[in-house]
């Protein structure tokens, strides 16, 4: 069985008003009824193929999850004091699991339209993974978009390939390189791994992350549904994301191509592109009339939005804010006064 990690950090400033600190990404129903949350743990539900879920997430959130997902099991929600990115969030799960467990870590707040091919990497990945590869699901891209890793495919396995160099966030030059050379993919940030080789290969590279992690681990708590790790342990680890701590590193790396319509939502033009859309390529989700528009997104949790005569724009109303912005400036909304700070 396949041991689901997943973790649900903050953030999310690019979905504003929508997404807020209180309630970012992954406890919003962005597409479909079920939050993103409820959606990633809905994916890794299927008991021929997975162990009960463990979860990673801050102490702020704790309520939220369980009240979005009730039943989860003793000491299965791993609360964060504070937030540490994802190569601690990772280590604690492992280290909770225990070294034989073979883990498959998913980020909260992505959308898979195609659950089938999911289930069909995870489980390739998983094999290699048991062979003690380090397994990224690995997405075809499709532009130079800086906010992912990149992976350079090596050398032929079963299910996938070797990683031969992986590079988080490159420049935008760099990004333009990779896509021109051909023979890279996007790191999916879905990642399959043994916990003991997971862990193994961080204390290479980050020793005093995993030791605070063990020893945070070792003297935590478990409350109820909760599992507490030891404060003052967690405190000292350094902060860093499992992709410049693991990934960029290591030497047993490997990727499985993944075609499942993947989506990392990262804001509202990349949403409206997962939504259904008209012929016109308008999308209106909520309470709106849009006409001669074309590729419109008008989403409200109240107010009727009425729309006439543009093109490429998202429209969106929450409570007692109204953002309205071109499709190409949407990764951009964190510049707003109210999204840096809510
Ligand atoms: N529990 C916990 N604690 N979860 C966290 C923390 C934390 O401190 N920080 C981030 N997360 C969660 C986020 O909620 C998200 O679900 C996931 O971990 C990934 O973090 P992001 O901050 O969204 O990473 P990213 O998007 O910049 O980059 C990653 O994902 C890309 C694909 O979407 C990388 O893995 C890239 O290489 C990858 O291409
Ligand atoms: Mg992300």
């Amino acid at each position: 069985l396949i041991y689901p990690v997943i973790l649900c950090g903050g953030g999310g400033t690019r979905l504003w008003p929508r997404s807020r600190k209180a309630y970012p990404k992954p406890f919003l129903p962005l597409i479909g009824e079920q939050t993103m949350l409820q959606q990633t743990m809905a994916r890794c539900a299927d008991l021929s193929i997975f162990a009960p879920p463990t979860l990673v997430a801050g102490a702020d959130h704790a309520p939220l999850i369980e009240e979005q997902v009730p039943g989860l099991a003793e000491g299965a929600l791993i609360v964060e004091p504070a937030a540490r990115n994802t190569a601690p969030a990772v280590a604690l799960a492992a280290a909770r699991l225990g070294p034989e467990a073979v883990m498959l870590v998913c980020p909260s707040d992505h959308h898979i339209a195609d659950v089938g091919s999911f289930h069909a990497a995870a489980k390739d990945a998983a094999t290699l993974a048991n062979e003690g590869w380090l397994v990224s699901l690995a997405i075809t891209p499709d532009r130079p978009e800086t906010g992912y890793g990149y992976i350079k495919l090596g050398d032929p396995l079963p299910g996938g390939f070797a990683v031969e160099r992986f590079v988080e966030k490159p420049s935008r030059e760099l990004a333009e390189q990779f896509l021109a050379e051909g023979g890279y993919a996007w790191n999916g940030g879905i990642f399959a791994f043994r916990a003991g080789k997971l862990l193994e290969e961080l204390a290479k590279y980050r020793p005093d992350m995993v030791e605070a992690v063990m020893r945070s681990v070792a003297e935590g708590r478990v409350e109820g549904t909760s599992f507490h790790p030891a404060a003052q342990s967690f405190f000292e680890i350094a902060g860093e994301s499992i992709d410049y701590a693991v990934m960029e590193n290591t030497d047993r790396a490997a990727m499985v191509p993944a075609a499942m319509g993947w989506s990392d939502i990262g804001n509202w033009a990349s949403l409206q592109d997962a939504l259904p859309a008209d012929p016109a390529g308008n999308c209106a989700p909520s309470n709106a009339q849009l006409v001669d528009c074309r590729r419109v997104l008008a989403v409200s949790d109240g107010p009727r939005i009425s729309v006439l005569g543009l093109s490429d724009v998202c429209v969106i109303v929450d409570g007692d804010e109204v953002l309205v912005t071109s499709r190409d400036a949407a990764p951009h909304v964190g510049k707003l006064r109210g999204a840096s700070e809510q």
